[in-house]
């Protein structure tokens, strides 16, 4: 889905700009054309080398520089992105972005970029909570920005709270996700997948080989393409699918027969 994608990769200077590089691997393996975008704070953390390699493209570390002899570099890359995704996302970046100020080469491309911007910020939780990034969270998610929210967990900063960089295998799905047209809106789909089992005794059960691959898979792609999904499952060792996704688990074929038509009158497609 993301081969030859135009992307450009906007690394800032957080600690997580460390993971800027295998995400850039991530997008590769996926035949991505990326090209990144770092700031000067961000060669503090990585260098350009790193992603230089791994992106087989020269990186953009300077205000001034020119891609092709013509052409404004900022405006040429602004004009063939297809995606911008800051990665990590710092609280100045959000700021300046908020506040309209483009100092700097990563800046001055998403003012003129017209593709879409995905923000993955990372930063300890106060400043997270400050007041101030989140009047600018509110500003950029009002002016048509894209969030893939921090998670929450242990900070490289020692605090516990909100703050890391979202899963790396998130930010893909949210990518897939903006790349999809949504020309199921407004289907509600019912999904069944897995096995079954039924127990013999409180020890043994009868089942069948199913995987539930095939189920998760329509499930994911119905959400992505913007239909309403629950996904009724037996007993599966699949992940949940990344998308948020209503999941009924069940055991029993009786228990699978039941919530089916419980789900019935809600769904237009099963
Ligand atoms: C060791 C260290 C780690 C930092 N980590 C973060 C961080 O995770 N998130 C953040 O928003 N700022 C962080 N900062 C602060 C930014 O580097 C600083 O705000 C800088 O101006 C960001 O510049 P940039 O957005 O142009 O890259 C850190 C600073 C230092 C010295």
């Amino acid at each position: 889905m993301l081969k030859g994608k135009e992307i450009v990769l906007g690394v800032t200077g957080g600690i997580a700009a460390y993971k800027a590089a295998e995400f850039l691997r991530l997008l590769v393996k996926r035949e991505a054309s990326v090209h990144v975008v770092m700031t000067r704070n961000a060669q503090e953390f990585v260098t350009p080398l790193t992603f230089q390699t791994l992106s087989g493209k020269p990186v953009v570390t300077d205000p001034f520089a020119l891609i092709q002899d013509e052409k404004i570099a900022h405006i040429a890359l602004a004009d063939l992105a297809e995606l911008v995704v800051i990665l990590p996302a710092t609280a100045n970046i959000l700021g300046k972005i908020a506040a309209g100020i483009a100092d700097d080469f990563l800046s001055t491309l998403v003012m003129a970029t017209r593709a879409p911007v995905l923000l993955a910020p990372s930063m300890n939780v106060n400043m997270w909570e400050s007041a101030a990034v989140k009047k600018n969270v509110e500003i950029l998610i009002q002016r048509g920005f894209h969030f893939i929210e921090p998670g929450e967990g242990e900070l490289a900063c020692g605090w516990y709270g909100k703050g890391r960089l979202a899963e790396l295998e998130d930010v893909i799905e949210k990518i897939e996700d903006l790349f999809t047209e949504k020309d199921l809106a407004g289907e509600r789909f019912l999904v069944t997948a897995g096995p079954t089992q039924e127990p013999i005794d409180p020890v043994r059960f009868l089942t069948n080989r199913s995987s539930g691959k095939m189920g998760y898979a329509l499930a994911l792609m119905a959400k992505r393409r913007g239909g309403e999904v629950v996904l009724i499952s037996g007993p599966t060792s699949l992940r949940p699918p990344r998308p948020v996704i209503r999941i009924v688990s069940v055991r029993t074929a009786e228990e699978m027969r039941k919530a089916v038509s419980e789900h019935l009158p809600w769904s237009t497609v099963v």
